[in-house]
C-alpha cells in the first residue's frame, strides 16, 4: 500500500515537473493600480492630467476620433460629465463631485485595462463637429471623406482639384456605400441639401446604429437605409454621387490591428489579401449606378500603389486631407464607363 502511494507521488511529481518545463512562462503580474485617494484629484484638469499619464504609461493607441492622449483624455472627461469638448477650457479648473470622481476613475481604468476606444465608453464620436451615437456594433467613424465633402464639394473650394461638383444644390441623389453608423450619409445631407440619400451596409447591426443616428438628425425622409451586399439591394438605381469608405485593411494589417481596433467589427476592416477586394468591386460596378455627370469618391487607405498597378490606364484623382495623403480617390462617370 505504502509502495503504491510512493510511486503515485513520484509519478505526479514527474508529471508536475514535465508540465512545468512545457508550460509557457507565467504572464508578468500587472502592476497593482493604486487609485488616487479621495481629494487628490480635484479639478477637470487634474483628471485629464492623471488620465494622460495613465494612457501614456499603458501605451494606448489613439485612432478613434482623437489622435493623442491629451485629446482622448479631455474627450473622455468632458463626455462623462455631459460637457461638450469645447466647454473644457471654461470648466478646466472647476472641481468635480465625489460621485463624478468615482465615475471618471472607473472610465479611465476601463480605457486602460480593456483598451476599448473612448468613443465606445461614452457612446459618442464627433465628426466634422457633429455628434454621432456609436457602440460596438459599428466601427468608430474616422473617414477622410467628411473633410473632403467640405473642401471639394461645397461649390466654393479653394484647394487643388476644387469644385468636383459644380453646384451642390443640383445634386439630386447620393449613395453612401458601406455606411456603418450612417455618419457620411448624414454629413452628405448637409452638403447636398436637395439630395435624397441611399445608404447601404451588409451588417444589420451597423444599420441599427445608422437608424438611430438618422432619427437623431430627423432625416428619416431623406436618408434611406438598405441592408445588403454593395449595390445588390439598389436594383438599377443611379446616383449623382457615390461616396464610400469600404473595408480596406489587407491581411498583414488585419494581423497587426492594435488592441483598440479589435473591439470593432472585423467586417468593417477586412478587405481581403491585398485589402482591395471590395474596392475592386466598387470600381467595376459604379459605372452602372452613376448618372452621366456623376462621380465616385472612395477611400482606400494605404492601397494606392496596389490599385494603380492593377489599373494602370484608369486615371484617378487623389485627394489629400489634413491627415492623409493619397488615401481617397475621385473619378467620374465618363471615365468609369470607358473602363467598365
Ligand atoms: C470602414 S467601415 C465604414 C463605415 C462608415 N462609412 C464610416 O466611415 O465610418 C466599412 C463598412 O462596410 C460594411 N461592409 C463590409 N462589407 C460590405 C459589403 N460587401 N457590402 C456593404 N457593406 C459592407 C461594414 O459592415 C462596415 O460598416
Amino acid at each position: 500500500m505504502a509502495k503504491k502511494t510512493v510511486s503515485k507521488q513520484t509519478r505526479s511529481k514527474e508529471i508536475r515537473a514535465k508540465a512545468k518545463k512545457a508550460a509557457p512562462p507565467p504572464a508578468p503580474k500587472a502592476a497593482k493600480i493604486v487609485r488616487p485617494a479621495r481629494g487628490e484629484l480635484l479639478t477637470l484638469l487634474d483628471f485629464v492630467r492623471y488620465a494622460v499619464s495613465r494612457f501614456i504609461e499603458a501605451e494606448l493607441a489613439f485612432a478613434h476620433g482623437t489622435t493623442d492622449p491629451v485629446a482622448d483624455a479631455a474627450f473622455l472627461i468632458c463626455e462623462a460629465l455631459h460637457l461638450h469638448p469645447d466647454q473644457f477650457e471654461m470648466f478646466a479648473t472647476a472641481r468635480v463631485t465625489t460621485t463624478e470622481s468615482a465615475r471618471l476613475l472607473d472610465l479611465i481604468e476601463r480605457r486602460v485595462q480593456s483598451r476599448e476606444p473612448t468613443a465606445y465608453l461614452v457612446n459618442k464620436v464627433y465628426m466634422r463637429g457633429l455628434p454621432f451615437y456609436v457602440d460596438k456594433r459599428v466601427i468608430v467613424p474616422r473617414s477622410f471623406i467628411g473633410e473632403l465633402l467640405e473642401s471639394h464639394f461645397t461649390g466654393a473650394e479653394e484647394a487643388d482639384g476644387a469644385g468636383l461638383i459644380a453646384d451642390p444644390g443640383a445634386v439630386d441623389s447620393v449613395l453612401d456605400l458601406c455606411t456603418g453608423s450612417g455618419c457620411l450619409a448624414i454629413l452628405a445631407s448637409r452638403y447636398f441639401p436637395n439630395a435624397r440619400i441611399d445608404a447601404v451596409d451588409l451588417s444589420k447591426d451597423a444599420l441599427a446604429v445608422a437608424k438611430r443616428n438618422v432619427a437623431d438628425y430627423g432625416l428619416e425622409d431623406r436618408v434611406t437605409l438598405h441592408n445588403g451586399d454593395l449595390f445588390a439591394p439598389l436594383g438599377d438605381a443611379r446616383y449623382d454621387l457615390i461616396i464610400s469608405n469600404p473595408p480596406y485593411v489587407d491581411a498583414q494589417g488585419m494581423a497587426d490591428l492594435p488592441r483598440e481596433c479589435r473591439h470593432e467589427p472585423k467586417m468593417a476592416f477586412d478587405g481581403g489579401n491585398d485589402g482591395l477586394d471590395i474596392v475592386h468591386r466598387i470600381l467595376r460596378e459604379s459605372a452602372w449606378h452613376l448618372t452621366p455627370e456623376g462621380g465616385l469618391l472612395c477611400e482606400i487607405g494605404r492601397g494606392r500603389d496596389v490599385l494603380e498597378a492593377a489599373y494602370p490606364d484608369l486615371p484617378l484623382l487623389w485627394l489629400d486631407t489634413e491627415e492623409s495623403e493619397g488615401e481617397v480617390f475621385w473619378t467620374d462617370a465618363a471615365t468609369l464607363a470607358r473602363f467598365s
